[in-house]
């Protein structure tokens, strides 16, 4: 196994290498990046919601202590591939996102399916959620988050009792993400939660970071958090959500399912097949000292939920 300094780890590395050589090969080829600079990606309309201030927000006593990032370190080293596999692609191009008019469509295994204009969204009571966030690649960060527990959504739509799991659906547009071009991962990006996980009070949706609305970067205008999971469950730009039966394949374990399973609990104990995980750096120090956590700290609060599942298998 190759154990890394998370600061090392490559875009080429976090990427199931087969899939990496193909995208590289495709941009050779076909000059795909000529392509996308010609469309004027990145210079799409901009999004009048960004930086507009939320009203205000109720603390949340499921908030940690820790010192938050700053805004800075929160929105410009970020993972979102339909704008870029670079850390700082987003900040740059996620301006292109449309992110109004955006409504959740909610259906499936559900007795009263509908849909969410993000107007509705923002009408659920909103609070700051200051959440450890780790990413798969080793590093995390300290994010107050603004949203509402995932429940009050499922309340309003009222599963059935044949709803055992819940996928959600990120955007896919095609005029505004770059990234998209490239095969890279099943697009949409998709992403899957037990249902017990998605009714945890700790899993919210975000429309907010610090006092403002979610920058597009982060997510916008709507965004899952689960913080006791690797930051890839954690979808951005959510447009539908469905309550469903089996478990959805998500889109990283249909990328290289050997390296990403469905649960993606934060465990030390079970290293990445390419790197440990046994140690983070927490952004933006540059060393790797800090202890991992099970369940990145949140084990008091979830532990239960899996309790006699073998965790090592079930990663
Ligand atoms: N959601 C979408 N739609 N596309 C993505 O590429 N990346 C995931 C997750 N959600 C991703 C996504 C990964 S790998 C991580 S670590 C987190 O978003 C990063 O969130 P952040 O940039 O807000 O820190």
């Amino acid at each position: 196994m190759l154990i890394k300094r998370p600061g090392d780890i490559k875009p080429s590395e976090i990427t199931p290498q087969g899939i990496y050589a193909r995208r590289r090969e495709l941009i050779k080829s076909a000059g795909l990046l000529a392509v996308a600079g010609v469309a004027g990606i990145g210079t799409g309309p901009a999004t009048a919601q960004t930086g507009a201030k939320l009203p205000a927000i109720r603390k949340s006593s499921l908030s940690t202590t820790e010192k938050p990032n700053s805004f800075k370190d929160i929105t410009s080293y970020n993972n979102y591939y339909e704008f870029g596999t670079d850390k700082s692609d987003p900040a740059e191009n996620a301006r292109a996102l449309k992110v109004r008019p955006w409504s959740v469509v909610v259906e499936g295994e559900v007795k009263k399916p509908r849909a969410f204009g993000i107007e509705d969204l923002l009408k659920f009571s909103l609070e700051e959620r200051i959440y450890r966030m780790r990413c798969v690649e080793a590093w995390s960060m300290v994010i107050p988050w603004v949203g509402f527990e995932f429940n009050q959504i499922a309340k309003q739509v009222e599963p059935t009792s044949k709803a055992k799991f819940v996928e959600f659906v990120t955007a896919y547009q095609t005029d505004t993400m770059n990234g998209v071009r490239m095969p890279i991962l099943n697009w949409p990006y998709t992403e899957g939660l037990r249902i017990d996980e998605a009714m945890h009070p700790l899993t919210i949706l975000s429309v907010g970071l610090y006092d403002q609305m979610l920058p597009n970067q982060s997510g916008a205008p709507v965004r899952l958090v689960v913080p006791w999971k690797y930051g890839f469950k954690s979808g951005k730009s959510i447009v539908r959500i469905r309550f469903v039966e089996k478990q959805p394949k998500t889109a990283w374990e249909s990328a290289a399912p050997q390296e990403y399973g469905f649960y993606s609990n934060v465990n030390p104990d079970v290293d990445h097949p390419r790197w440990s995980q046994k140690t983070e750096k927490r952004l933006p120090s540059f060393f790797a000292n800090r202890k991992t956590e099970m369940f990145n700290g949140y084990a008091d609060q979830v532990a239960s939920l899996y309790a006699g599942m073998d965790l090592k298998k079930l990663y």
